[in-house]
């Protein structure tokens, strides 16, 4: 069985990576953005062709949510036209596609947790091409997986723990937003949940009323704040932490103040175990 990975030097992409050793059976073919540009088509077409993949997980977005804001047609072209590109090879070649999707397609205004039905609307640029490009890959290729997820961290590539260690190395305090809620994944639990999917329709339970949208983050749920300051209890590092409303922090792009993800179909198709978020970090930083 052959997965491709897209954006394999992305954090999700090196998370995949970092497990290929759990399994030994499935041949994953790794490219970055130089091997493979989601945004050219005839790459996409000539990478397909010579690894014949089964599966494709596309680890490859736009993802500067702030500078999405000022070069819109940038994030406009990766995060749609890529995924409508990769959709339609899948297509072609009877690949089944898997694509990372964001809580940033919702608004923030619920006040439960959001499943998968729920209406999006989202409030930057970034959500919305991540909106646009689920959509092209519903409207292109029935095989698919958008799994949406949220808050994603890890030791790899850049994210808001290596953020916060980096600044608890130079500064004495911080002040970090408390009026945004949601629920961090571990990189290395999502990368695991693509894989339990594929190893899923590998095993031919899949049938046609599986594919569609999929949640997947850790449980529970806290702010950023709460994040922070976990962050900094599993790692023993004492700092002056201080909460502050989002109205103190304005940044280019509105987030949604809450996103917090409702995992129960994910849980029921898959059978997938899903941490709790402070567990899962924890596991990280011991
Ligand atoms: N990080 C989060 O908190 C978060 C939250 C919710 C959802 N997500 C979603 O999760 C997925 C993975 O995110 P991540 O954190 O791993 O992002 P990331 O670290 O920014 O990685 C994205 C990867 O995409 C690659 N890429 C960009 N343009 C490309 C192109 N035209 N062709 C091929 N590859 C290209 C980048 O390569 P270069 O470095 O070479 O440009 C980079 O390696 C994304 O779909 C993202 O929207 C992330």
């Amino acid at each position: 069985m052959v997965v491709l990975v897209t954006g394999a030097n992305g954090q999700l992409g090196q998370a995949i990576q970092s497990i290929v050793g759990n399994y030994p059976s499935v041949d994953f073919v790794f490219c970055s953005s130089v091997e493979l540009n989601i945004t050219d088509k005839s790459n996409c077409e000539a990478v397909f062709e010579k690894y014949k993949p089964q599966f494709c997980i596309n680890a490859a977005a736009y993802t500067a949510v702030d500078i999405a804001e000022s070069e819109p047609e940038k994030a406009f072209v990766i995060n749609v036209t890529g995924a409508q590109n990769l959709a339609e090879v899948c297509k072609t070649h009877d690949t089944i596609l898997l694509h990372v999707s964001t809580d940033f397609v919702f608004d923030g205004l619920a006040t439960q947790p959001y499943s998968e039905e729920a209406i999006p609307n989202p409030t930057g640029v970034y959500g919305v091409t991540k909106l646009q490009g689920e959509q092209a890959i519903q409207n292109t290729w029935e095989k698919h997986f958008i799994i949406r997820t949220s808050w994603v961290y890890s030791q790899f590539a850049n994210n808001f723990m290596k953020t916060m260690l980096r600044l608890a190395s130079e500064r004495d305090s911080l002040s970090v937003v408390s009026d945004q809620i949601g629920t961090p994944t571990n990189a290395i639990d999502l990368a695991e949940t693509l894989v339990k999917i594929i190893q899923y329709c590998h095993a031919e339970l899949v049938s046609a009323s599986n594919y569609g949208i999929y949640n997947f983050s850790n449980e529970g749920q806290c702010s950023w704040y709460d994040f922070a300051k976990e962050i900094f209890k599993v790692n023993n590092i004492s700092i002056n932490l201080q909460p502050i409303s989002t109205s103190s922090y304005p940044t280019p792009a509105k987030r949604p103040a809450y996103s917090v993800l409702d995992k129960s179909k994910i849980r029921s198709v898959f059978g997938i175990k899903i941490k709790n978020w402070e567990a899962s970090l924890a596991s990280i930083s011991s």
